[in-house]
């Protein structure tokens, strides 16, 4: 096919925006367009937004508004913006980015190649935010593979249908729909082929996956994953408190694929505020469920998001939060001050916070969790984990006494970063690592095994 020329694309947003993206390239390859780093000489940007909170969203306006006086100098540019930002907004965007050429919604991916042909015969700003009930089997995408890449995210279902009151997603990815899970077990054995040894299976709300479809459940399909030959390590994200079932516990419990880490969202600590989220559960269940998990998976990581400054949130429900957090001691939190967003129904809610409010408790949560940070990882110091090797570690450490040797770095199953000298380790290997040395956002060790 002949070249039509080089396209740049810029992720923005969550994991599953990376999967999207990696989608996108696909189509645009086979549409005869080559991946480029280099944003100056691309004959194509493409921009795949995240709406969830007003700072991404305005990243996505910024980074686009870049090329208006471009597209002066060369009208052949072609700007693209695509993802959730895009279904939002949909013909709104050119307000601000009248140069825009495509505004593609989140389920118009499929479409792109016919929107890029009337692009070519002529017509111009066009805008698919057509929904979708059809989940989207983007062809593979060979062209986006990183040859040194081991870990590969696997959207396996879409949209979300559990309307908490703060988030947009609903709205911008639509109704619930999960995959085939022949179709994802082909994607699986596929990226396992060409070298993949991890891989991160995506979804709002995983722990609904199959149920609407009529599909086999998320446990059945963490076991035929666990069965893909290649694949030796297995993650999920998200999983929502009111479904996280026993089930799902015992999988973790017993594939040993699967690691042991949990990212369970709890996004406040008091019962007021999570009412007024609609989270569907209390701080009491919640609790109950991690006791759960403990008690089945004693050595099980925890993450979690928090959201602070929520309308109408008193100092009172803030400390809630902050107990939460010394009770649990979770290993890792993403915390995040609300942020206000139209389309969302806490928009409307009385009280809201003021900004200097939010960024104050935001500061203070942020400073707690540190603490059990750094008391996890030291608690590692003498132990032995398994450390999946991602490449040579950007930065020497400081003293570090072994300047014959290669530094390494990997992740353990707990999704901690461990560094270590060896000159035998490459990419992709699965060593044991004796850890020496626990700082609050690594771990550093010796290599005691393979
Ligand atoms: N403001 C702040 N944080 C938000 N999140 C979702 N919506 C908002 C919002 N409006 C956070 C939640 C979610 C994570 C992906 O982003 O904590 O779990
Ligand atoms: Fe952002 Fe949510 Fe869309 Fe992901 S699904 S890109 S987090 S708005």
């Amino acid at each position: 096919m002949r070249i039509k020329g080089k396209a740049y694309i810029n992720t923005i947003g969550c994991q599953m925006n990376v999967y999207d993206s990696e989608k996108l390239a696909g189509i645009l390859n086979a549409y005869g367009y080559e991946k480029t780093k280099d944003v100056d000489t691309a004959d194509l940007v493409l921009c795949n937004t995240c709406s969830i909170r007003h700072k991404a969203e305005e990243k996505a306006f910024s980074f686009l508004g870049r090329f208006a006086r471009e597209k002066k100098r060369r009208p052949g540019l072609i700007t693209i913006m695509a993802g959730c930002v895009a279904q939002q907004e949909g013909e709104k965007a050119f307000g601000r980015l009248p140069h825009l050429d495509i505004v593609l919604g989140t389920q118009a991916f499929a479409r792109l190649g016919t929107h890029l042909d009337a692009l070519a015969a002529g017509k111009r700003r066009i805008v698919d935010t057509a929904e979708s009930d059809v989940i989207f089997e983007a062809m593979p995408d060979e062209t986006a593979f990183d040859e040194t890449a081991i870990s590969k995210f696997v959207t396996i279902m879409q949209g979300c249908e559990n309307f908490c009151t703060y988030c947009v997603v609903p709205y911008t990815r639509g109704r619930e729909r999960s995959r085939n899970h022949a179709a994802i077990v082909e994607e699986i054995t596929r990226l396992s082929e060409s070298g993949i040894k991890e891989v991160t299976l995506l979804g709002q709300n995983v722990n609904s996956y199959g149920v609407k479809d009529g599909d086999i459940s998320f446990p059945e399909l963490l076991e035929k994953v666990s069965r893909v030959e290649g694949i030796q390590r297995i993650r999920f994200a998200t999983s929502h408190p009111k479904d996280l079932s026993q089930e799902l516990i015992e999988a973790m419990r017993d594939i040993d694929k699967v690691c042991n880490h949990l990212h369970l969202p709890v996004q406040s600590g008091a019962n007021a505020v999570l009412k007024k989220m609609n989270r569907g559960y209390t701080r009491e269940t919640y609790l109950a469920r991690i006791a759960d998990l403990k008690a089945a998976c004693p050595d099980m990581a925890l993450s979690t998001d928090i959201i602070v400054g929520f309308p109408s949130e008193t100092q009172a429900d803030f400390q809630d939060t902050m107990d939460l957090l010394r009770t649990v001691e979770f290993d890792s939190i993403f915390a995040f001050a609300y942020s206000d967003r139209s389309s969302a129904p806490a928009a409307k809610f009385p009280n809201q916070l003021p900004e200097a409010v939010k960024m104050a408790r935001l500061n203070q949560l942020l400073t707690l969790q540190e603490t059990y940070t750094e008391k996890k990882n030291q608690a590692l110091i003498g132990r032995d984990v398994k450390v999946l090797v991602e490449g040579e570690s950007a930065k020497q450490r400081e003293g570090f006494d072994h300047t014959d040797m290669k530094q390494m770095f990997g992740r353990s199953e707990t999704n901690k970063i461990v560094h270590f000298p060896s000159n035998q380790a490459v990419i992709g290997d699965l060593v044991t690592i004796r850890i020496e040395n626990a700082y609050p956002h690594s771990l550093w060790g010796q290599v005691s095994g393979s």
